[in-house]
């Protein structure tokens, strides 16, 4: 593993193929959902927005503007595709790759360059970190499956250091009105078709439709980012306005 930028180190976590933390009744559900799709989700993921998520992904990484030698959490990692793209983007990069669902982090331990990362088991809720030793944090799709989107937040900001960089790449339910018929179609009948072909589990790409319905809206989600405490926060939208991904910085004293 490459150096640290900073002096602080994470507390000890369970390792990836440990007992992850123990969540509420709502995380244990979307624990078991990721845990029954892990072994599709990234061919799922290319198929639900026709490849377009790899382009997101490069937007979320230059956002994070990393540098050779910098530590970075990539929480919520699941098969690991953000934080892979990380270390092939800046080399020397310190990257942690956590998640609470071990299924999905087991499959991202097979793919190639998986040992650049440091793979731990931990809840976005409730970080396994001491407090200012990451230099950036950034995450794909968390924060739609949290009971709790400030106190996900608050954990981030809480273990960026001063200056440090936050990123969030997330569905979106805001759609410019003339392209709502067309985003319709895809959600109602091209996604659930997709899953019960590709995913063997059509239940799971429901939940993600109702999530997807009811998450915030951008300018709500960096309306929350600023409430979190996060200064420069701004977003941008992608595929018919049904992604968006928001950056944010951590005040320096
Ligand atoms: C839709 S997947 C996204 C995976 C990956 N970030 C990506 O961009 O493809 C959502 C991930 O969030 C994880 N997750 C949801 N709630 C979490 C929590 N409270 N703590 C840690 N991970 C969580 C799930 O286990 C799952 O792997």
């Amino acid at each position: 593993m490459s150096h640290s930028s900073t002096n602080a180190q994470p507390a000890p976590a369970a390792p990836a193929d440990g007992v992850p933390p123990a969540p509420d009744a709502h995380a244990r559900a979307v624990q078991e959902m990721f845990g029954h799709v892990a072994g599709r989700y990234d061919l799922m993921n290319r198929l639900m927005t026709f490849g377009q998520d790899v382009r997101w992904r490069r937007f979320v990484i230059r956002q994070a503007a990393l540098r050779p030698g910098e530590r970075l959490l990539d929480l919520a990692t699941g098969t690991g595709d953000l934080a892979l793209d990380a270390c092939d983007a800046t080399a020397g990069l310190d990257v942690v790759g956590a998640d609470f669902t071990v299924e999905m982090m087991r499959v991202g331990r097979r793919r190639a360059g998986a040992d650049r990362l440091t793979w731990l088991a931990a809840d976005a809720l409730a970080l396994p970190f001491g407090d200012a030793c990451f230099d950036a944090v950034i995450q794909g799709y968390l924060l739609r499956n949290v009971s709790d989107i400030p106190g996900a937040l608050a954990e981030q900001y809480r273990v960026l250091r001063p200056g440090g960089r936050v990123v969030v790449l997330e569905t979106s339910p805001a759609t410019p009105a003339p392209l709502q018929p067309f985003v319709r179609a895809h959600l109602r009948y091209g996604i659930p078709l997709l899953s019960r072909l590709a995913s063997g589990n059509p239940q799971a790409y429901g939940y993600l439709l109702a999530s997807t319905a009811n998450f915030r809206t951008p300018s709500e989600l960096g309306a929350l980012l600023t409430a979190a405490g996060f200064e420069q926060v701004g977003w941008r939208s992608f595929m018919l306005g049904t992604q968006a991904v928001h950056w944010g910085r951590k005040p320096r004293p």
